[in-house]
């Protein structure tokens, strides 16, 4: 049985890649693959292209999918072991994951980072929660620490619009109102450790991922100098890893316009905020490839959950 957590679960990139490509002409080509089982999507925080692409992806494999809101609608868990359950919690994981895999062949988690502590979002408490009490296969939709289905996305549209063998990367920081997680940069990172590359990571100080992730990476503060001859620039805002969940900027000369960007092509997963993280002229542009990520996303679940039928059978 075969979960997808993290790009760990991935056991070669350029392989699930080239896969995920080859969907593309034929995309219900393995639509008797998921016939007869149940993909469950439970989604604590918003979403748009996650729960939309997950969803074509698995009818795309002949699935049958059931969605459910669990932030807004569901009991809300405890996780804690032995727990006196006399306070907000109405229901144990235990219990729920155990209800849910009778239901579900699959299921899917949204579970985003509280930011507010560092030590319960870095154990991945609800994922692993699922992990461990479920029967069946976790499918990690973003989670405190990773957003790897949005990574296999960008790796599959990297390799769509890449002509060198090493081309330049960077993922730079830009400015945000809202305290947003590291998920989504974090899973960026080690997608690019596991692509030849020469990658480069640009943000503020004090705006430094965790070193566990980014250990090796080239790091340079100064955007500018980052973005010198670079072939494709992947914008994201996270708030400080450091001081864990705040806003200690919001520094608009990070903002991405086309003359920083030159000739490189334009990067980020959306939702974004025009203006603020990127001007408008660089997503009105050819340059701008968030529509194909966005494109992607169905590709990059579906190659997933073909694999994980494929470990059920
Ligand atoms: N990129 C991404 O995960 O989009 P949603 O939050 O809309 O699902």
């Amino acid at each position: 049985m075969l979960h997808y957590l993290s790009l760990k679960d991935i056991d070669s990139l350029p392989n699930w890649v080239q896969e995920a490509r080859s969907l593309k002409p034929n995309p219900k080509l393995y639509k008797d693959l998921g016939k007869d089982k149940t993909l469950g999507l439970l989604f604590f925080n918003n979403s748009l292209r996650t729960r939309l692409s997950t969803q074509k992806a698995a009818m795309n494999l002949g699935m049958d999918v059931i969605v459910m809101n669990f932030g807004s609608e569901g009991w809300a868990l405890e996780y804690g072991d032995g727990t006196i359950m006399d306070q907000g919690s109405s229901e144990h994981v235990k219990e729920a994951a155990l209800v849910i895999s009778q239901y579900c062949d699959i299921i899917g988690i949204r579970a985003f980072a509280s930011l507010t502590n560092k030590e319960e979002d870095e154990s991945e408490i609800v994922l692993e929660s699922f992990k461990k009490y479920a029967t069946v296969p976790i499918l990690n939709m973003e989670s405190s620490v990773g957003h790897p289905l949005q990574a296999l996305a960008d790796a599959i549209t990297l390799a769509e619009n890449n002509t060198k063998s090493k081309p330049k990367i960077v993922l730079s920081w830009a400015p945000h109102p809202r305290a947003l997680p590291h998920a989504v940069a974090n899973s960026f990172v080690e997608m690019m450790q596991r692509q030849e590359a020469d990658f480069v990571i640009t943000h503020p100080k004090g705006y430094e991922l965790s070193e566990k992730i980014t250990g090796g990476c080239t790091i340079e503060y100064d955007q500018k100098k980052a973005l010198e001859d670079a072939d494709f620039v992947y914008v994201k805002n996270w708030s400080s890893y450091r001081d864990y969940g705040k806003v200690t900027n919001k520094d608009t000369n990070w903002t991405i316009d086309l003359k920083k960007l030159g000739q490189a092509k334009f990067m980020h997963c959306l939702p974004v905020r025009r203006n603020v993280i990127v001007a408008d002229e660089v997503l009105d542009s050819a340059q701008s490839l968030v529509i194909e990520q966005a494109n992607n996303r169905t590709y990059a679940a579906q190659i997933v959950l073909k694999k994980i039928l494929e470990s059920l059978s």
